[in-house]
């Protein structure tokens, strides 16, 4: 099962619609830039490797779709489409990352390639990227599941699994491939609000694979932290900056726990999320909706109009992080030994 793909007989992206989880399991279509961003922004399709797919797919999208039949109108239209999945949103850099591969993909031809050239190269570098993800989240998973040991209970915060991903996934990644080598893990899923990636994603695809899960609200994982049921903390990222990780809000509150209790806190995370030329100030958060908070479907959970303050990730300053799961090995922070990507 792939979160996203290219659907050729429609020259569309096909996404699983993660809004709708964990009541159904719907596919959708997406033909148009404005719908991807819609997708994008609505997280029908969320987590950061999934996003860079999502954005490489994109590339090819505007490619396929454009009616240019000069290549240098067809690049003209691709770059304006690029610039606008991009601006999609603003935390991952995994996005920008993958639109920016199939952009210079097609850049590298350009002089001596047609316009279905350029086409099927923006492509092909996206059906690249997306397979390179589940490859890579394989290889990160085997690296990680060295530090698991049988028996093992993991704390963990959002969703970084199959659903953030094209497969298999970065944290709970990590726990499969344990899992796959006989050890026996369990793991407490904090629901992540304000929109539940925790217990309507995370806690559905451990159910799925028979993973022993056990659901969790956000503000419950200091106690039971102190109780001794913690091993250790595995949860993904969004960017990875020279002094901080960038993940889910609330990821911070668990690293300081973590660290209160003696609890190893570590970051799955592929080589395509660092952004090591970039420090934690110069990042952008997003800030959501105030009714993420407000309300809750149809139900209104506080007044109207009380102000709310919705950042959708917070930053972990590096030196609360044990180490950081990678497909090339773990990275003991502030050892980092590659410049960037
Ligand atoms: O807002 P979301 O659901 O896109 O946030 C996702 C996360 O914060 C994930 O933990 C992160 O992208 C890592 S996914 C492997």
């Amino acid at each position: 099962m792939r979160t996203i793909w290219w659907d050729a007989e429609s020259r569309a992206v096909g996404m699983i619609d993660q809004t709708h989880l964990p009541e159904r399991l719907e596919d959708i279509l997406v033909g148009s830039i404005d719908g991807l961003c819609e997708a994008i922004q609505s997280l029908r399709v969320r987590g950061a490797p999934a996003l860079g797919a999502a954005g490489a797919y994109g590339v090819a999208l505007a490619a396929a779709r454009s009616g240019a039949t000069d290549p240098a109108a067809l690049l003209d239209d691709v770059r304006e489409a690029a610039g606008v999945i991009r601006a999609a949103r603003p935390t991952a850099v995994n996005l920008s990352w993958g639109v920016d591969r199939a952009v210079k993909a097609i850049d590298e031809i350009k002089e001596s390639a047609d316009a279905d050239e350029i086409r099927a190269a923006a492509l092909a570098e996206a059906e690249l990227i997306a397979g390179e993800d589940v490859s890579i989240n394989k290889a990160l998973g085997e690296v990680g599941a060295s530090l698991l040991e049988d028996g093992d209970v993991v704390l963990t915060h959002c969703n970084a699994g199959r659903l953030a991903c094209v497969d298999w996934g970065t944290a709970l990644g990590v726990i499969r491939s344990a899992v796959a080598q006989g050890k026996k893990i369990s793991v407490y899923a904090c629901e992540t609000r304000p929109l539940f990636q925790g217990s309507r994603l995370t806690a559905w695809e451990l159910s799925e694979d028979n993973i022993p899960v056990t659901l969790i609200c956000d503000s419950m994982a200091g106690m039971i932290m102190r109780q001794g049921k913690i091993d250790k903390v595995i949860v993904g990222a969004d960017r990875i900056t020279k002094d901080a990780v960038f993940n889910k809000i609330g990821t911070y509150t668990h690293a300081v726990l973590a660290k209160a209790h003696g609890i190893p806190f570590y970051v799955a995370a592929p080589i395509s999320t660092f952004d090591l030329a970039h420090s934690e100030e110069e990042v952008e958060i997003e800030e959501r909706g105030a009714d993420e908070i407000r309300r809750l479907g149809d139900r209104q959970l506080a007044p109207p109009e009380v102000r709310v303050y919705n950042p959708a990730f917070d930053a972990t300053p590096i030196d609360l992080v044990t180490g950081i799961i990678t497909e090339r090995g773990i990275y003991r922070p502030p050892e980092i030994p590659f410049k960037n990507r």
